[in-house]
């Protein structure tokens, strides 16, 4: 039975996460947004800055980065009468794989380019991951107060490298020493640039209509530039389209300064409007929608602690139908236990105090110790179970060598459960007794190395060994499989949830292994 109340507050919930490449502003971009939201509070306590830029492998700095970061993890703010949700990604290239799972968990994206940069390769990565669930993109240019690339050939790479095409919603005026402000192409309006460091509201003058004679006085020469540039723009440039937009085929893209607070105000009076709300969610057994009664959600990030002492972990859960009150008793859907949530944390930045109420599209906090894993379901007594929460392919592996071989067992516990909460990904070779850890990047072993120590008193090391891929293997053909099985022993491996995985030695193997079985599978994802 839909619910009106439930409806109504899904339909004004918008959620989201800046995709963007280290150093191009996501930061910058998130503390103006929260400005702009009211939470002005946050204003320069963003974390993660600097973190992206120090290959540090001082864990202990990071884990108090990621630990402080929990409550930053997720930020809500009202904008018009919006809700909207920014869900917070790692700083550090090395723990993309967070970042990964949190693109399962929003509607949409907003894409930051560095003006000077173009596009770079952490975005292609991430843009690839958006791909999977076709989330509709926003772009923002940023850093138009320095000289950058020509505004054209930025998009044309953005449609060349991202295969999708750009509409300009704003257009720069002029760039760097000369960047006097941008056109809305939608509104017919200029507004001037004028830099604006703490309020919410952006300064500078707005001026309707591209032939006010005023933009004359105001612009000179760059006036008529500006006539003739946008002139091309509509001749040549797509126009903004909302149906290509939310299939992910079209991106609307936005210029601006973000440290100058310059630019964002147009993107996010167009996102609060045009961005998706929260969508019907596949489950294996049907889909669910929002506006549904009984409550649904999916666990897609889990966190541990800052405290070593108590193992205590916050698990993320997106919500995706009803609504959550403080209090209620909820089935973790995998285990079939009926749970009540007494201490939810919820991520509303002007009131950190437990949830009250939360709707489609929030997220609230779960602690966990231990029994919630990435990919769990929550209802109200369904048997259900939300898809689209894939473990993705490490790239580097490392075999785990244990100092003192009596701690086996803990070892052997501690790395099951730090899997299971997506630390890393733990492969048991078919043959043979070695525990081989899999990672998206490198950090990502210190990081269990140091949790083992601390939180399993596992002394343990990571060395090299010889795997430089994996692919969950598949086949609808049984005696295929357990053919491909017999014959490939030795380059197989099982997963933490007993998944069956092809680990490669080499690219090159794992090539001629795929034309060898054109019946198996090789897939670079697994669903939980
Ligand atoms: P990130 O989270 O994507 O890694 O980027 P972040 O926001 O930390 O920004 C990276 C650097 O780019 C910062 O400079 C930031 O001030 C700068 N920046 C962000 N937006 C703009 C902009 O619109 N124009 C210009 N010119 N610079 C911008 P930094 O010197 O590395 O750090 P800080 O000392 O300024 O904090």
């Amino acid at each position: 039975m839909p619910d009106k109340t439930i409806a109504a507050e899904a339909a004004r919930r918008r959620t989201f996460a800046i995709i963007s490449h280290p150093d191009a502003g996501k930061t910058t971009v998130t503390e103006k947004l929260l400005l702009f939201g009211g939470a002005i509070q946050l204003a320069g306590t963003v974390k993660g800055r600097k973190s992206s830029r120090h290959a540090t492998s001082d864990w202990m700095e990071m884990e108090k980065e990621r630990g402080i970061s929990v409550t930053s993890s997720v930020m809500q703010f009202a904008y018009r009468d919006r809700m909207v949700n920014l869900l917070d990604t790692p700083g550090h290239a090395d723990f993309s794989e967070d970042t990964y799972r949190t693109l399962t968990a929003v509607d949409s994206a907003l894409m930051v380019i560095d003006a000077a940069k173009g596009v770079e390769e952490r975005t292609i990565k991430l843009m690839e991951v958006c791909r999977l669930r076709t989330t509709p993109i926003m772009t923002f240019m940023n850093k138009l107060d320095r000289e950058g690339r020509d505004p054209m050939d930025l998009m044309d790479e953005v449609e060349r490298i991202l295969r999708m095409r750009c509409a300009p919603v704003t257009w720069p005026i002029g760039m760097g020493k000369r960047f006097r402000g941008v056109f809305n192409l939608l509104d017919d309006r200029v507004h001037l640039f004028g830099a604006q460091h703490a309020g919410g509201i952006e300064a500078g003058e707005t001026i309707e209509g591209i032939d006010n004679p005023r933009l004359d006085e105001a612009l000179g020469e760059q006036a008529e530039e500006l006539r003739d540039e946008v002139e091309l723009v509509r001749e040549a440039g797509n126009e903004f389209d909302r149906e290509a937009y939310l299939a992910g085929e079209l991106t609307p893209v936005f210029f601006g300064s973000a440290v100058n607070n310059f630019g964002l105000q147009e993107l996010l009076d167009r996102f609060v409007e045009h961005a998706p709300p929260p969508q019907p969610r596949a489950a294996e057994t049907r889909t669910v929608a929002p506006e549904e009664t009984p409550l649904t959600g999916f666990v897609f990030k889990i966190q541990a602690n800052m405290d070593p002492n108590h193992r205590d972990r916050i698990a993320f859960m997106r919500v995706c139908s009803g609504a959550f009150e403080r209090g209620m008793k909820v089935r973790h859907a995998r285990i079939g236990k009926d749970v009540k949530i007494a201490n939810a944390i919820t991520f509303l930045a002007s009131d950190r105090e437990h949830v009250e109420t939360a709707y489609p599209g929030d997220i609230i906090g779960l602690h966990n110790h231990g029994t919630i894993r990435i990919g769990d379901t929550f209802t109200q007594g369904e048997s259900l179970k939300f898809e689209g929460i894939p473990n993705f392919a490490p790239e580097l592996f490392r075999r785990a060598v244990l100092k003192d071989p009596m701690r086996m067992k803990a070892l052997q516990k501690g790395l099951v459960e730090l899997c299971e909460e997506g630390a890393s990904q733990l492969f048991r070779p078919l043959m043979g007794n070695d525990l081989i850890v899999g990672a998206v990047g490198a950090l990502q072993f210190d990081v269990v190395a140091h949790r083992l120590r601390t939180e399993y008193g596992v002394d343990c090391q990571f060395e090299p060994v010889n795997v430089s891929t994996a692919r969950w293997v598949y086949s609808d053909d049984p005696r295929q499989l357990a053919r491909f099985q017999e014959r490939q022993q030795e380059n197989l491996a099982e997963d933490v949830s007993g998944a069956l995985a092809y680990i490669a030695p080499s690219r090159v193997n794992l090539q001629l292994t795929e034309e060898r079985w054109p019946d198996i599978e090789f897939r670079a994802t697994r669903e939980h």
